[in-house]
């Protein structure tokens, strides 16, 4: 993989190379760029590795990772087009820039792979979903998906289905979020104390999280599991029915991935 340069070390450009450097990889192989140098100085003494420009970091890595959130793509892409050796890999983790916007912009034949992770990566658990460009090779895949495999888990698919991706998974830890927030809000109602009801709750997610990612079982035979007749939880389930909680995740998410395809055809308009 050479060396690899993060271009933006904010929130998921620092849990990537926080997730490098657990991963075995060396501090002298990796490279950030940040504009605030106080930033850059806070992150060269935690994690001991050198802040670059633009320019250093295109002649220096084999492998440039851009963090940067989508709305301040066009002064890196700027900067980095006439820098970039041929060689280079680029890997997008910008949400909703598709490839194509990329390569207009970099030299021609560059590699690029657009990923989508995360947050749950700040805690090396990321779910990311990578998609080649029309210059990206299988091993340019497979580069990367070993890159992403330090912070979590990682699939590929067409780039056609990362609106969806986006809706499912880039989104999903909020759905959790929000589910666990109204879950504590119900211990509140039934009178247990605050910090109560949220250890009771975070740790049956995490619970629960784990039986499926160890393959306890499929979630409808888990949850059957626990449904006993005339029990407690066929009581909680008939409610989530009535209240339309099923349909409601559908179209959720079905909004969301609309709102990711509304974007792109934006940022596809430039
Ligand atoms: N967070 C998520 O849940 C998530 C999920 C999926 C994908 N992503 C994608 O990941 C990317 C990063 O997101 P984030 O949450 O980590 O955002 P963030 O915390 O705002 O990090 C972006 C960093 O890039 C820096 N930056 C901007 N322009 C720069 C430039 N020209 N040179 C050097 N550094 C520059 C920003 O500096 P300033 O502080 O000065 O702006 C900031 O430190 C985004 O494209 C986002 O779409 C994020």
């Amino acid at each position: 993989m050479g060396t690899i340069a993060v271009l933006g070390a904010g929130k998921i450009g620092e849990a990537l190379l926080s997730g490098l450097l657990s991963g075995g990889r060396s501090a002298e192989d990796l490279l950030f760029t940040e504009r605030h140098p106080e930033r850059a100085a806070e992150l060269e003494s935690r994690y001991g590795i050198t802040n670059v420009t633009i320019e250093e970091a295109a002649a220096r890595a084999d492998l440039l990772v851009i963090a940067v959130k989508p709305q301040d793509i066009d002064p890196v892409l700027a900067e980095l087009a006439p820098l970039l050796r041929p060689s280079s890999l680029v890997v997008s983790l910008c949400a909703g820039l598709p490839t194509s916007l990329f390569e207009r912009r970099l030299p021609p034949n560059t590699p690029v792979v657009r990923v989508m992770p995360n947050t749950p990566m700040l805690v090396g658990e990321a779910m990311s979903a990578v998609s080649p460009g029309s210059h990206a090779t299988r091993e340019h895949v497979q580069t990367v998906t070993e890159l992403l495999s330090c912070v979590g888990k990682v699939v590929e698919v067409p780039e056609s289905q990362q609106d969806a991706v986006t809706a499912l998974s880039g989104s999903g830890p909020a759905y959790f979020f929000y589910l666990v927030e109204a879950m504590i809000d119900a211990g509140i109602l039934l009178g247990l104390p605050r910090a109560v009801a949220e250890r009771l709750i975070v740790q049956s997610a995490v619970g629960a999280a784990k039986m499926l990612d160890e393959g306890a079982g499929h979630p409808v035979l888990l949850r059957e599991a626990v449904t006993s007749p005339g029990g407690t939880t066929i009581n909680a389930i008939r409610e989530l029915e009535n209240h339309g909680v099923r349909a409601a995740l559908l179209a959720a998410i079905e909004a969301a991935r609309d709102r990711s395809v509304e974007l792109g055809r934006a940022q596809q308009q430039d």
